[in-house]
């Protein structure tokens, strides 16, 4: 695993773009494990900058998205489905049938589970899987818990993922409860892992997957055990370090 950390989110931003062009000039039929949250937007905005400027083609590149909330309309503005077209895919040369998101509205979540870690196995797999980090150290929507859940799954957010995300609903019952995240078991698979984190309500995060144990109560701690992690700070995402 190794760490830098940069002075402002926008060095950070970039550097985070520029490892991505990097894996999609090296294989340009990649598979990207793409990331919502506040955290890639400005990492999004600077690919979206160089593919305009023709320093990256994403004609060729496959994504799957981490997760996306449970029984919310995929036109909803705070769908993972919309989000990820609002800040990524509308605004570069990608095929949209070559993006995927969970389908939080399945009638059989399980099933659905099962066909997208399918999917992803059938693509060959992740090149290079970006990820955010919840407050609390999720990853994806990977809350914390007594064991490690391998496979792509159904799950109850905590609260304090609740709270951390209410900030993007009109009010907090709005929030929805349960989510499709991606298992430990993809992130841990992907060939490349970069983490992102941003801002001083994460420093008590990072500090637990950078220094504590590595334990399920920490579900991004895991990364510890990954050969090919880069996790990006800031310096207020690293005060604790
Ligand atoms: C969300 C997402 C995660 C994301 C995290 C942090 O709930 N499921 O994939 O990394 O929370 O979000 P933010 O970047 O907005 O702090």
């Amino acid at each position: 695993m190794t760490l830098h950390i940069f002075d402002t989110v926008e060095a950070l931003s970039q550097a985070a773009a520029v490892l991505i062009a990097a894996k999609v000039l090296e294989k340009p039929d990649c598979v990207l494990g793409l990331a919502t949250g506040s955290t890639p937007v400005p990492t999004y905005e600077k690919l979206i900058e160089m593919n305009r400027a023709g320093a990256i083609d994403f004609s060729r590149v496959t994504t799957y998205n981490l997760d996306e909330y449970c029984r919310l309309p995929e036109e909803h503005e705070q769908s993972y489905h919309r989000f990820m077209k609002d800040h990524l895919f509308d605004h570069i040369n990608i095929c949209p049938e070559n993006t995927h998101v969970p389908d939080g509205n399945a009638a059989d979540p399980d099933a659905e589970g099962i066909a997208y870690d399918a999917a992803i196995a059938a693509a060959g797999g992740i090149d290079l899987q970006l990820l955010g980090i919840g407050r609390n150290g999720h990853i994806a929507f990977n809350e914390p818990c007594d064991r490690f859940i391998w496979h792509c799954h159904a799950v109850k957010l905590a609260e304090s993922t609740i709270q951390a995300n209410k900030r993007f609903f009109d009010s907090e019952d709005q929030v929805p409860r349960m989510a499709l995240s991606l298992g430990i078991g993809s992130i841990m698979a992907a060939r490349q892992v970069l983490l992102l984190a941003t801002g001083e309500e994460k420093a008590e995060a990072v500090k637990a997957l950078v220094t504590g144990d590595v334990t399920p109560m920490v579900p991004a701690s895991i990364l510890r055990h990954h050969p090919n992690t880069v996790i990006l700070c800031d310096k207020a995402a690293a005060s604790l370090l």
